[in-house]
């Protein structure tokens, strides 16, 4: 290749040099060098489509090919030499390759731009990140019901407005947590398909002018669909967005989790205690045991959110196809894929410790007048209309309430004086009574919970398949490339 005074790939139409403060601005090496192996395969992927269609010769091609690998290779065993100068991963990978092959590096970009490639990377990269992030969110999902499994008939309080509203098990507040992250798994699925398209062919942005075959290519690759249209394919990052989206959920989520985990653990509720390996103490405190990793769970909301905040004012209108502001689009969703990750890893081991105290959650669940419902209800089922027993139940909260009673304390006559309906037989006034009434799918009655932890327990064994598979592509695609480095 010519040498031009910039120095730079695309040089050729320039006559001063870069100024410095600009090249580190302009720079994305610093981050985008995550993406080297996703760049090297691309590009390996698009090296062998330009040499089935004859774009560039079978030599061509196995020296590109045997010399990308060389390039992985040095960036693996931190050989590679990133410098600034050199932007961004696409340009520092072709300059090493062409360091190392000479002239048929220089055929590589043929019929592309970086902008399909740096499209191409970031969903190969996101595609990967999304299939793990779906493994642990299943490991989280299974961790929670284990704990639900290890207190069957535990009882606690379920709450609306943090009152106290009507006595769940243990295991049911457990399994909502495992619905929620199994959600995520699917709505993860969900993007997925729309992370896993080919963008290359788009080049520059309005297709190449070479004969490709772009399918190809994205077979490669393992991906089954191609962009549309190529300004959408370099302009688009409506995938980058709704990953952010979908792992602001996932973060939401765990925020919820952790929070309940807080509040749980105070002295004021008693509820549980976490293992002291995922708890802190105070530098001056002596006595305190802190939540801290719960905390950081919900903390770390926030970097999350702004990583979505951040994608959606970046591209807040971009006229089409490309422009610089795209380079912003990743350093938020790294952080955001690494936040979450590791969240994901520490919850299993973190739910492992948690111990839930029976007693203090059953006399919880009965205090507060919890059961004032299934009193409405149980009038309501001898015969009268349910706002009446509504209003019924209430006044004799209201009574407890001024006489210091509670409604397990009245008598078989005080219950016959509260409505005639209990004149042969009082209610039921136990905890087990109240949750086993709730004998509807998704409610808390125990023969219910056990359905449903059935029914998440075969859906994580199920997602665990789909997503392996998931996995399974992404290993293939690592194992081709680490037959070329093994040349
Ligand atoms: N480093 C750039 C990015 O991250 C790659 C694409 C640059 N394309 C361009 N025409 N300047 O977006």
């Amino acid at each position: 290749m010519s040498t031009n005074v910039s120095g730079k790939l695309w040089g050729g139409r320039f006559s001063q040099p870069m100024n410095q403060l600009v090249a580190d601005m302009n720079a994305s090496l610093p981050f985008d060098r995550r993406m080297a192996r996703q760049d090297i395969v691309g590009s390996m992927a698009h090296a062998t489509m330009l040499g089935r269609q004859d774009i560039i010769s079978a030599e061509d091609r196995d020296a590109i090919i045997a010399g990308l690998g060389r390039v992985l290779a040095e960036i693996e065993d931190g050989t590679f030499v990133f410098d600034n100068q050199d932007e961004d991963i696409h340009m520092a990978v072709e300059k090493r390759l062409t360091a190392l092959i000479g002239a048929p590096a220089g055929r590589l970009h043929t019929a592309r731009s970086r902008n399909d490639q740096v499209a191409l990377d970031v969903r190969l990269w996101m595609r990967e990140a999304l299939a793990l992030t779906s493994m642990r969110l299943l490991d989280a999902a299974e961790a929670a019901l284990n704990v639900g499994d290890r207190y069957p008939d535990a009882i606690m309080p379920g709450y609306t407005h943090t009152q106290r509203g009507q006595p769940v098990l243990v295991a049911h507040h457990l399994h909502a947590w495992a619905t929620m992250l199994l959600r995520d798994v699917s709505r993860l699925g969900d993007v997925y398909t729309r992370v896993n398209v080919s963008p290359l062919g788009g080049a520059a942005m309005a297709g190449a002018t070479w004969p490709i075959d772009p399918d190809y290519t994205a077979e490669l690759l393992g991906m089954p669909a191609l962009c549309a249209n190529s300004m959408d394919a370099i302009g688009d990052r409506d995938h980058v967005i709704e990953t952010l989206a979908a792992l602001s959920i996932i973060s939401m989520h765990l925020s919820r989790i952790a929070e309940e985990l807080v509040l749980w653990t105070t002295a004021e509720y008693g509820f549980a205690e976490l293992g002291d390996a995922f708890t802190t103490g105070s530098s001056i405190m002596p006595q305190k045991k802190n939540a801290d990793i719960a905390e950081l769970m919900r903390g770390k909301t926030g970097r999350v959110y702004g990583a979505l905040v951040s994608i959606l004012t970046i591209t807040k209108a971009l006229p089409l196809t490309y422009n610089k502001d795209n380079q912003e689009d990743k350093e938020g969703m790294f952080d955001a894929f690494d936040t979450i990750l590791m969240l994901l890893q520490v919850l299993p081991p973190m739910l492992d410790t948690l111990v839930f105290f029976p007693e203090t959650l059953a006399k919880a669940a009965i205090g507060g007048f919890s059961l004032a419902t299934d009193i409405a209800d149980q009038i309501a089922k001898r015969g009268l209309p349910f706002r009446e027993a509504h209003e019924i139940s209430g006044r004799l909260v209201a009574r407890c309430i001024r006489e210091g009673r509670t409604l397990e304390s009245l008598s078989a006559a005080e219950w016959a004086e509260v409505s005639s309906v209990f004149a042969d037989s009082p209610p039921d006034v136990t905890l087990l009574g109240s949750v086993s009434a709730r004998n509807v799918p998704g409610g808390t009655a125990p023969n219910r919970v056990a359905d449903a932890y059935a029914a998440s327990r075969a859906k994580i064994v199920s997602e665990r398949e789909r997503v392996a598979a998931l996995l399974a592509t992404e290993t293939e695609l690592h194992a081709r490339l680490d037959a070329v480095l093994a040349r």
